[in-house]
This record gives structure tokens, C-alpha cells and sequence, in this order.
């Protein structure tokens, strides 16, 4: 478990990933010249070192990585040091071709590539520990090391001997007896009983899957192969771990996550690493509320302990079929956008352009011809020294939120490997529809495991919450009996913790809590609509966009897509209605009043009008919309640094100017200045603000002012 948290830096760390061992020396000194120039102060070194570390089995030669290292140090650069095994040298695929990967389809692979081990293979995992063991003892007591960098980028699978017999391991664990697991996997169905722990095979394209690794004839051995897989690289991680702390006890450990990836549980993973850090590479370039979403989840790993940045481009990627360039000012918002997350460190991939090899196109700070006088370098530049003018200010400091949204991956798993209903429906675009709505709010949220405590929120979002486990039905019961409001949608209290249904109604465990039932479902292609007509619960009956004297906003008709389910309301009250179809007329969105609070169920698939209308109508019984809610473009964050001071981060997504006005008194700490409540508030395309609030009006009058400012 962690013991040290978060490196100790004076300010957010700054830098990335440099590799001067791909250069000759003379070019070093060019390096650190051009990281003055743009207050360079940190780098990740090392990543990819095995094969220079460790050429021949018996041979640890040092000599690169101490000139690399002691550069650095000798330089003033606070370094986040790497044990080197992103990737295994050759020689050890030749010597032991079983550290190789075995794939999906069962092919052996040779020796290429890179995160390319075999998690289960006894010679990867003592190899791997011993460098990290000479690599910590060698530099642990160099005071510029303040974090360690295992591994790179833990993932991928494989389906080897080895794993299959780490995988019956790993199941006598979990179920002790071959009846426990034969239950938990349903075999009875398809004469699958097993009786003999050898008869189990890793489920792969020769076993039980057909078309590729969702479609599987036994979710509960899929399942439990993934969360296998995730643990067998966590063992990789802890096996380095403990390496590391036999000789650096304090300095800080991590590994760097790629925010929404499916394959590793990073809730499991992250009570093992002192601090998380992740990899930025959005799938596009104009995802900010996904970018949010990932930032959020990575901060909620560590229970909100602020997170690195540990990669992103400066400029573009190469791996993709198509490498769009951030345009000017983007680097620079989206490096806030982490900040106003809860980043303390700003790091790019890479310092300087590899010369060859696949990544030769892929951006970074210094480009082949290492000038100084490029757009990004100079983009670069003038945000080393924001960074250093602001200093301490934003480290250390926590988001305040009162709204939690939960991210499960056991959900998301068994969701996508499921038969049935609907193979449209993908975990990451539910959750993101109604993060995006949160988002749009302007309100804080916190994105957290299924386990986390959730006595502290008012609101709890639990989209597509599939499977239920342990006590969390009884726990978000708790919170709407305190008078918060939980919101759940369509496919979830499905499936317990073996992805087995349960023998009750739909939604399971959060029946009670929801007030409903659901006997049927529909699944449809995207084609076909089924129009919800959304009524406000909080005007009074009779009006809406119906009446004549009705208010507008008390009803609204958006559209739903994909999946519909049949709710039978028993004790809810009906807020939203499907318009077609036999079921036209039945509940579509329900509210249930449960203790203090409510149970909110969403039973279709809304667009993102419709979820953003259930998400405002939910937020706003909490006085949790923002100040800044509905100014389009614009996305506030705050941050409260452990002084008490309270952070608030604008930045503006847009290509236009956005305008709005100031709810309360603040200094600006990067343009400097102060406002006055009321001041207006101009942000540029690609803007950002960032200020120290130095009074606070009560949010319900901040939400009103400025949505009347806005009209
Ligand atoms: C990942 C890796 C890096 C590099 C970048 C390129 O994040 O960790 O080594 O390959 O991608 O985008
Ligand atoms: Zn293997």
C-alpha cells in the first residue's frame, strides 16, 4: 500500500519525457540550454533503458544511465526516474521465448514491439524486479529523484500456458472450490462443468469467443480473465514496487495510467501507487468534457490527492491514421484544464523529436532541427514561465465536489462482453453523457469507485451501473435517505458480482430505492427514435409547453435512441413518458422520493439534451448548478488549496471570445488584477482564468445573477 504520497516539488512540475540516450552528448548541452529557455524543470528518463542497462543476461552496465541522470542532476532538473521496462530487450525474447506474448487468436509472438512481456512468465517477473532493484539502489540517494516511473503504460493481454496456469492460481484464490466456481460461471449451461482445475482455458478466439474478445459464450470466465489480466500486471508493478522501497523507502512510486482504458482496473491498481499519473491523448481534438472526465477519474483514484500529467503532446501524436495538430493556445488550455482537475504536473511526450523509429513524427518540444523559434516551442515557453510565476498556489489544493459519478469497471466489462440487449450501447458514451451534462452545469464532480465512501455527496450518478456488489445498493440508499439524490439509468442493478442475474426484479437491489420495476426492454438500431417527453417535476401540474399559461421550460420532448426500457412505476412518480410505439404514454424517466431524497431512473437512451435536462433538474434541488452554467464554451473548475484558499479555473474551449461576469471578487493570478462582483469577464478563444476568490456570495443568488446576466 502507499506510504509516501505525492513527490515533494516546489511548484507544478514542469518537463517530460527526454530520451538523450538516442543522442550524442553534444546535443545534451543544446537540450538543457533550449529547457532553460522554456523552465524545463523535470524529466522523465529511462523509460525504454533496458536494453542499454542490462545488454546481456549477466551484464548491468550503468554507464549511459549514470551520465543521463547525472545531467540532469547536475543541471537542476528534478527527475522522475524509470526502471526500463516498457519493453524487454531482444536478447531476452531470444534466450527465453516464453517472456513473448501468446494473443487473442493463440500466436506465440517473437521478439518486437514493446509492452510486449509476458505478465505471467517467471523470468520477465525476475528480470524485471532485478533492474528495478539496481536501478532504485544505484540512484535512491540522489536528491534529485522525486518520483519513480514503473513500467510504461501496464496493458494489453496474453494468453499463453503460463497465463492459463497463473489463471487457475488466481481462481483457486477467488473461489476456493471448483463448486464455487462452476456456480459462479453458470456451467451447467452448455455442459461446461468443470472438474479439474486443468480442464480451464484462458477464454481467447480458440476457445470460448467467436468474432473477437466481447463476444464470448461465458461471461463469467471472460470476466474473471480480465480482472485476472489486470491483476498479473499489478503484480508486475508491485513486483518492482517492492524492489524500488528495499533502498528508496521515501521516494514516491507511479506508473502512468491511460485515463479511460479498459483492460487495467485502475481502482484496484491504485492503493499500490503512491500517486497516480496519467497519459493524455484524447481521441479527438474536441473532447474537453472528455478530457474532464478522465482527468476527474484519475484524480479519483487517490482518493482526490492531486494526480500528474505525465504525457501529452505538445503539438501531435503519430500513431493514429490521421495526426491533427493542436492549434495555437490549445496545448496551453488543455495544460490548465489538468491543472483545474487536480494535476500537479504538467509533462509532455517528448522533449526532444526522436530521430527514427515509429514515433520520428510524433511532436515534441524540440523538433529534428532544434530550434528554438517555433510556434510550440514558444508555446511551451511562455507557459514555463506562467507556471513559474504562479509557484505554489494551486499545488496540493483539492476539488470540492458534492457530486460523485461512479465508474465501475466490472460494469464496464460485463456490460460489453454481454449478449443482449444491445451491442450499441458502450459503457464510455453513457458515462460521458451524463459527466458532460455535469460538466456543462459547472459543478465540481468527483468520479469514484463503486467502494468509495459516499456519505459526503448530494448527489450520486451512477450511469449504466450494471453489476451491484458488496453493500453499495444499502450505501446509495443511505444517501437518498439523507436527503440526496441518486440517479441511475437503463442496464443497471442488472447482474451480480459473477455477472449472474439476479432472481428479482429489474433494477435488482436498487428496486427499492427507485420506486419502479422493469419487466421488458427494446433495443433498436440508431435509427429508430422513440420520442420521451420530459416534464418538470417542480412545476405545478397541468402546466407546459401544452398549456397555453404553462411555462415553457416545465416540459421539454427530446429524443431517445437504443435501448428502451418498460418501467412499471410502484411509488414513483413519472417525470418523463415515451411517445411511440405499443409502449407510448409509459414511463421513460421516474423519481422516486426515498428518505430525505430521491431515486432518479432514466430508462432509455436520451440524447444529450435530454440527459443534460435530468441532470440540471437533479442539480438544481442541491443549488449545485455553477456560476458560470450555459456560457457556451465555457469550463469552470474549482480548487481549494490547503490553505483554504478556493481556485477558480475558466477556461474557454471555444474558437470565439466569451464574455460573461464576474459573481464574485477575485484576483486574477496569471493575468494579475483584480474584479469586482458584477466586473465583466472576457476570455480569448482558447482562454483561460484563473482566480483567487476572495469572497463567496451564497450560490443560489451567484446561479441566478449570472443566468440573468447571460440573457
Ligand atoms: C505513450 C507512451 C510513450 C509514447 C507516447 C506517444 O503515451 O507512453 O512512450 O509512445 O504514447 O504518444
Ligand atoms: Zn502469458
Amino acid at each position: 500500500m502507499s506510504r509516501t504520497g505525492l513527490p515533494r516539488i516546489p511548484k507544478i512540475a514542469f518537463g517530460g519525457d527526454y530520451n538523450p540516450e538516442q543522442w550524442p552528448e553534444e546535443v545534451w548541452k543544446e537540450d538543457y540550454r533550449l529547457f532553460d529557455a522554456a523552465r524545463i524543470d523535470t524529466v522523465t528518463l529511462g523509460v525504454f533503458d533496458w536494453a542499454l542497462t542490462q545488454p546481456a543476461p549477466d551484464v548491468y552496465d550503468f554507464s549511459t544511465l549514470d551520465r543521463v541522470v547525472g545531467r540532469a542532476a547536475a543541471e537542476g532538473r528534478q527527475i522522475c526516474l524509470a526502471t526500463g521496462t516498457g519493453a524487454h530487450p531482444a536478447w531476452l525474447a531470444r534466450a527465453h521465448p516464453e517472456v513473448t506474448r501468446t494473443d487473442f487468436e493463440g500466436r506465440r509472438h517473437r521478439y518486437g514491439q514493446r509492452h510486449n512481456s509476458c505478465p505471467s512468465s517467471p523470468v520477465f517477473r525476475r528480470l524485471s524486479t532485478e533492474l528495478a532493484r539496481r536501478v532504485a539502489r544505484r540512484y535512491a540517494g540522489n536528491p534529485a529523484v522525486v518520483a519513480w516511473h514503473v513500467g510504461n503504460e501496464y496493458g494489453g493481454a496474453c494468453y499463453c500456458d503460463l497465463c492459463a496456469a497463473g489463471f487457475r492460481g488466481w481462481l483457486r484464490d477467488r473461489y476456493g472450490s471448483l463448486d464455487a466456481l462452476n456456480a459462479a460461471w453458470y456451467t451447467t449451461f452448455w455442459s461446461h462443468t468443470f472438474t479439474d482445475w486443468a480442464e480451464i482455458e484462458p477464454p481467447s478466439a480458440l476457445t470460448e469467443h467467436w468474432r473477437g474478445p466481447n463476444h464470448t459464450a461465458f461471461q463469467g470466465i471472460t470476466l474473471d480473465y480480465l480482472r485476472f489480466m489486470s491483476d498479473a500486471m499489478l503484480a508486475n508493478f508491485r513486483d518492482e514496487l517492492a524492489a524500488i522501497r528495499e533502498s528508496s523507502p521515501d521516494v514516491p512510486v507511479t506508473t502512468n495510467f491511460m485515463g479511460m482504458y479498459r483492460p487495467i482496473d485502475y481502482h484496484r491498481w491504485a492503493p499500490h501507487l503512491d500517486f497516480a499519473s496519467w497519459d493524455n491523448y484524447p481521441p479527438d481534438d474536441d473532447s474537453p468534457a472528455w478530457m474532464a472526465l478522465t482527468h476527474d477519474l484519475m484524480r479519483g483514484l487517490k482518493g482526490g490527492q492531486p494526480f500528474w500529467l505525465m504525457e501529452q503532446t505538445p503539438s501531435y501524436t503519430a500513431s493514429r491514421d490521421v495526426n491533427p495538430l493542436k492549434r495555437p493556445g490549445v496545448m496551453r488550455l488543455w495544460s490548465w484544464q489538468a491543472v483545474a482537475h487536480g494535476a500537479d504536473a504538467v509533462l509532455f511526450f517528448q522533449m526532444r523529436a526522436s530521430r527514427g523509429a515509429c514515433e520520428k513524427y510524433h511532436g515534441a518540444v524540440i523538433g529534428h532541427a532544434g530550434r528554438q523559434d517555433t510556434r510550440v516551442f514558444r508555446e511551451v515557453a511562455e507557459l514555463g514561465a506562467e507556471l513559474d510565476r504562479l509557484g505554489t498556489a494551486t499545488l496540493g489544493a483539492r476539488t470540492p465536489a458534492r457530486v460523485a459519478l461512479l465508474f465501475d469497471w466490472d460494469s464496464w466489462w460485463a456490460l460489453e462482453i454481454s449478449d443482449g440487449p444491445s451491442r450499441l450501447l458502450r459503457y464510455q458514451q453513457i458515462v460521458h453523457a451524463y459527466y458532460r451534462a455535469l460538466w456543462a452545469a459547472g459543478t465540481d464532480v468527483d468520479v469514484l469507485p463503486v467502494t468509495a465512501d459516499l456519505a459526503g455527496y448530494r448527489v450520486v450518478v451512477a450511469p449504466a451501473l450494471h453489476m451491484l456488489k458488496g453493500d453499495l445498493p444499502q450505501r446509495l440508499a443511505e444517501v437518498a435517505e439523507h436527503g440526496g439524490s441518486v440517479l441511475t439509468t437503463f442496464l443497471s442493478g442488472r447482474v451480480d458480482e459473477n455477472d449472474n442475474a439476479f432472481l428479482a426484479d429489474v433494477p435488482g437491489p436498487l428496486g427499492p430505492l427507485m420506486g419502479i420495476r422493469i419487466d421488458e426492454w427494446d433495443a433498436r438500431g440508431p435509427e429508430v427514435v422513440n420520442p420521451v417527453r420530459l416534464r418538470d417535476p417542480a412545476a405545478p401540474a397541468g402546466t407546459g409547453a401544452d398549456d397555453e399559461t404553462g411555462d415553457e421550460a416545465a416540459e421539454l420532448e427530446v429524443e431517445a435512441r437504443l435501448l428502451f426500457e418498460l418501467v412499471i412505476p410502484e411509488g414513483a412518480e413519472v417525470l418523463g413518458t415515451y411517445q411511440a410505439d405499443f409502449y407510448a404514454g409509459t414511463p421513460a424517466v421516474t423519481r422516486h422520493a426515498y428518505g430525505a431524497g430521491h431515486g432518479w431512473y432514466v430508462a432509455a437512451g436520451l440524447d444529450q439534451p435530454g440527459v443534460d435536462w435530468v441532470v440540471r433538474r437533479v442539480l438544481e434541488r442541491h443549488d449545485l448548478v455553477g456560476p458560470y452554467a450555459d456560457v457556451p464554451d465555457l469550463e469552470t473548475t474549482v480548487r481549494v488549496a490547503p490553505d483554504g484558499t478556493r481556485l477558480r479555473f475558466l477556461l474557454n474551449h471555444g474558437t470565439e471570445p466569451v464574455e460573461t461576469v464576474a459573481h464574485t471578487a477575485a484576483t486574477d493570478l496569471l493575468g494579475g488584477g483584480r474584479l469586482e462582483p458584477g466586473e465583466s469577464i472576457r476570455l480569448d478563444p482558447r482562454g483561460v482564468l484563473l482566480l483567487r476568490e476572495e469572497n463567496r456570495l451564497p450560490s443560489t443568488a451567484v446561479a441566478r445573477d449570472s443566468e440573468g446576466a447571460q440573457r
